[in-house]
């Protein structure tokens, strides 16, 4: 046995042997393994044990999602997932492939995504303790890592160069790209922005990192930088740093962190306490932007973090999002999404006091909704001349749905 082993090791298998060595055991998945979804499978661990590569059971539903979690902590939170998420059932499998890389399959065999592999002659993938999944060829070149696909989070030692993104989900449950944008501009500059759902169309933009310097390129943005202690910022040119937390390290020993871009738009860095001895949870160590329900670009309008004709408010860090009296959810799975009245508006039947009425909301701005100013006037006057409009706007009510109609048909 001794003498077999001698000899395919200095054949076939050198490579192989040597960069296995490099990679701590049996962490490492050869060509040619696969795995498929179950409710208890063995996902590909790193050799930690912290991170699992595998299909996600999501939500107790026959639907999995390929990724990549926290297997040591009780939410199994997901750091990583392909574009948009798309969901497996039971029968699917996903195979590391000679010349191909990640092909995952759906029950009928079709190929559901790739993650390419330049038609190179792989030696293996390997799932590694800070949560990227890598997979190298014969001569050691990595290949592909999850770290250059990053889809709504980034993790400590995770760098992002220019004109790279995340993207938050739709929702908890609903891995398609959703709503908000983190982008890091070839310009220096790092943007989040709204991101229209079914076209993809980019819009109002709520946070500017400001590091793009025009006079003086040696300031523009190079590199945004999480580091193992959590210290987020951005490399200037000119080897300069613009902070994006000034929080204190936490050790890396200690401590799980991570950065997501939340389905309510909040850039969000937590932290979550490796070995409890009580109940834990992930922690908001800082967030972007300070305010979700305020946006910060001269051309305010929409309801911040939240949909059309949708009401937002701040609940500490999360953001609620409420249909006001009389409109309700257009998609009742999606509560950060539009709301649309329950009633039709129309000017048929002309002034029609019996039909419309008011209901006061307090500690509420429609920002940039106004269209009619009746000036001096009193309440009881702007009442009346609210229901003389058949298509009403002045006391507020459906101001933001008409501002919103005008601006997406620009
Ligand atoms: C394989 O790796 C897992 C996870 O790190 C570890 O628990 C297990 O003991 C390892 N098995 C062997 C045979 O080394
Ligand atoms: C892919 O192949 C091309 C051409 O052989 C090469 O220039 C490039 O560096 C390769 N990319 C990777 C990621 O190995
Ligand atoms: C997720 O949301 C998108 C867009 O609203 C929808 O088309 C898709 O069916 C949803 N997926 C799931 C699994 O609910
Ligand atoms: C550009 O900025 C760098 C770093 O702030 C500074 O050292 C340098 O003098 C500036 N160059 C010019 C031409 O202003």
């Amino acid at each position: 046995m001794a003498r077999v082993l001698y000899f395919i090791l200095l054949t076939t298998f050198i490579p192989f042997l040597i960069v296995a060595q490099q990679t701590n055991g049996n962490a490492s998945v050869p060509v040619g393994a696969s795995l498929i979804p179950t409710y208890n499978g063995t996902p590909w661990l790193s050799p930690s044990g912290d991170f699992a590569f595998g299909f996600k059971q999501i939500h107790q539903k026959d639907s999995f999602l390929l990724s990549i979690w926290y297997d040591k902590i009780p939410e199994n939170t997901v750091v990583w997932y392909p574009k948009d998420g798309p969901m497996v059932p039971r029968g699917s499998k996903v195979e590391l492939t000679n010349g191909r890389g990640l092909v995952p399959s759906d029950p009928q065999g079709e190929e559901i995504w790739t993650s390419g592999s330049n038609n190179s002659e792989l030696a293996y993938g390997f799932m590694n303790d800070i949560g990227n999944f890598v997979i190298v060829d014969s001569i050691s070149h990595k290949i592909w890592e999850s770290f250059c696909f990053p889809t709504d989070t980034i993790l400590p030692t995770q760098v992002m160069e220019r004109e790279e993104e995340i993207n938050s989900k739709i929702s908890e449950t609903n891995f398609t790209t959703g709503r908000f944008q983190l982008r890091f501009l070839k310009d220096g500059n790092i943007f989040l922005r709204k991101r229209d759902i079914p076209s993809g169309i980019l819009y109002n933009v709520y946070y500017r990192s400001g590091t793009r310097d025009d006079s003086n390129m040696t300031n523009s943005g190079l590199q945004l930088t999480f580091d193992e202690t959590g210290y987020m910022y951005i490399l200037r040119r000119s080897g300069q740093i613009f902070e994006l937390n000034q929080k204190d390290a936490l050790p890396s020993k200690l401590y799980y962190q991570r950065a997501t871009l939340l389905s309510d738009r909040g850039f969000t860095q937590y932290y979550y306490l490796k070995n409890p001895t009580s109940n834990t949870n992930w922690e908001v160590l800082w967030s972007l932007p300070n305010d979700r329900c305020k946006w910060i670009d001269e051309n305010t309008e929409g309801s911040g973090a939240c949909g059309l004709n949708s009401v937002c408010s701040l609940d500490g860090i999360r953001t609620n999002c409420e249909c006001p009296h009389g409109f309700s959810l257009l998609d009742r799975n999606d509560p950060n999404g539009d709301s649309k009245p329950d009633f039709t508006q129309t000017c048929d039947k002309g002034y029609d006091r019996d039909r419309f009425g008011f209901i006061e909301l307090t500690n509420i701005d429609w920002p940039e909704s106004d269209y009619v100013r009746v000036q001096p006037t009193t309440e009881e006057n702007c009442k009346t001349f609210c229901l003389q409009d058949c298509f009403p706007s002045c006391c507020n009510l459906q101001g933001p749905t008409m501002l919103e109609e005008e601006a997406s048909t620009v």
